[in-house]
């Protein structure tokens, strides 16, 4: 492959980039115009389609397929921006927002068109105050020059655009969640089908994607369905905003062509340039919490949409990696892990809202030195049965809760169980026989919660 020009941040540090007039000066909104002036809706679609643009929020499905889903025959259609980024380790759509405003709006002005979108609701969770004020501006001047509204660069086709900021729950991400809060209910995810591409907003055709998936579209407009496709893998084309936090050298936002190495991610010069203060890697989660973990030894695993999945991981999810060092107990990560579920699951499903309190109370416990060996394989089980992938529940969280608790469990299995056999000698059975909330409560979140038993 040619050597690789980043597109997707070729403006980040641009002096004044938040400037309609800037970005324009830089080329920006011709793609916009070359959409809108000489091209069908249709045309965008297969243009977009032929590209393989997969989605970026995490389940990597094709985003003009997606599109080809809405009936011929709508008059209303919604496009919803799914800004909500409540991913842990992920940054890039607060990144894209910040960085390069115009570049979002332009993806969602080519976007709206090819869908025949009529309003388009940027949904941002609440903790973005910075990226809400920064989007909102640019907005207002894209609408001022007439790039939103009505008869869009004097063309028949108009689109309104707002933003709307959520209160910033994870569950509002799952784009059903997200409808739901955005017509002002409770942010439960709904029962799939219908999809929302037949009834989603307002029970409207309504369609759903990221942010980064949205600015993609502006360059394949630009540079065609040839360009994309001849970046990244076979199956997993085009550009990618992998991030990095964790005790690295440079943690922060990288572009690069999809199937980069985690390893390169962590230790590549013009990425993260390896663990600060001289520590190891024990692991990483390569693609946001819910994919899974990696060991040190799976390093070279390609972080597109089809290596990951040698390694026992749920999907590319959202290139968010979290690298854990050498010197971290894997009781705690586990411990966090299983209840950042438990606090997030918004209780519809049995299975799911049983579920991740049940592993979070095993993983406190196992955290406190109170663990049992046939823990690991209750975590496990419970693990096992619960999930949208296995008919269980309404949407994925719980089947992302799974993947790292299973991962973490299988791949560090002989640490857990070094720390187990070291613990107090009936540490464990004086746990299980007392049963003393004051003695072993674990907070969670202001609330006190009995670390229980099965
Ligand atoms: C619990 C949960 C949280 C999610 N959070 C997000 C999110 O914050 N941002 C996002 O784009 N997708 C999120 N998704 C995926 C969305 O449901 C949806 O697939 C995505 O927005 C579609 O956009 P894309 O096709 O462009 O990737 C989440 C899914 C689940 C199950
Ligand atoms: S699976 Fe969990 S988060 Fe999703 S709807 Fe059911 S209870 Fe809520």
């Amino acid at each position: 492959m040619a050597s690789f020009e980043p597109v997707l941040t070729r403006n980040f540090g641009v002096e004044n980039i938040r400037s309609i007039d800037v970005y324009r000066a830089k080329g920006g909104y011709k793609a916009a115009e070359t959409a809108l002036r000489s091209m069908s809706p249709e045309q965008v679609v297969e243009v977009v389609t032929a590209a393989n643009l997969r989605g970026r929020g995490g389940a990597g499905f094709p985003a003009g397929v997606k599109w080809s889903f809405l009936p011929k025959d709508r008059r209303i259609t919604y496009l919803c921006v799914n800004a909500d980024e409540s991913e842990p380790g992920t940054f890039n759509n607060r990144a894209l927002m910040e960085g390069d405003p115009h570049q979002v709006l332009e993806g969602i002005l080519i976007s709206g068109y090819a869908t025949r979108t009529t309003t388009a609701y940027i949904y941002m969770r609440v903790e973005f105050h910075e990226q809400f004020h920064v989007l909102q501006k640019a907005l207002d001047a894209a609408y001022a020059a007439g790039l939103f509204g009505r008869n869009i660069l004097g063309t028949n086709f108009s689109m309104d655009c707002y933003i709307h900021r959520g209160a910033g729950a994870y569950v509002c991400g799952e784009e059903t969640g997200l409808i739901e809060s955005l017509e002002g209910k409770r942010g439960w995810p709904r029962i799939k089908p219908p999809f929302p591409a037949v009834e989603g907003l307002f029970r409207r055709p309504t369609v759903v994607n990221n942010v980064e998936t949205l600015a993609c579209v502006v360059h394949i407009i630009e540079r065609g369905a040839e360009w994309f496709k001849s970046i990244g893998t076979a199956n997993s084309a085009g550009p990618k905003l992998y991030t990095i936090s964790g005790p690295v050298k440079r943690p922060g936002v990288y572009e690069a062509p999809l199937g980069l190495s985690c390893r390169e991610l962590i230790f590549g010069d013009a990425y993260a340039q390896g663990m600060s203060d001289g520590k190891g890697v024990k692991g990483c989660i390569p693609g946001g919490l819910s994919v899974g973990v990696l060991t040190e030894q799976e390093l070279d695993c390609k972080l597109d949409f089809d290596d990951v999945r040698k390694y026992g991981l749920l999907g590319l999810g959202t290139a968010g990696a979290i690298v854990i060092p050498s010197d971290a107990d894997i009781r705690q990560v586990l411990m966090n892990v299983t209840r950042f579920y438990a606090h997030e699951s918004c209780g519809q499903c049995t299975q799911c809202r049983e579920g991740t309190s049940w592993m979070y109370k095993i993983a406190a416990r196992i955290a406190i030195g109170a663990g049992r060996i046939e823990d690991l394989d209750l975590l496990i089980e419970v693990s096992q049965n619960m999930g949208m992938m296995g008919g269980l529940s309404i949407c994925g969280l719980p089947d992302g809760a799974a993947y790292p608790i299973r991962t973490i469990v299988e791949k560090f299995r002989d640490e857990f169980e070094r720390h187990i056999r070291a613990q107090e000698p009936g540490r464990a059975a004086e746990v299980l026989r007392r049963l003393n909330p004051a003695a072993y409560s674990l907070p969670i979140l202001g609330q006190s919660r009995w670390v229980g038993v099965r």
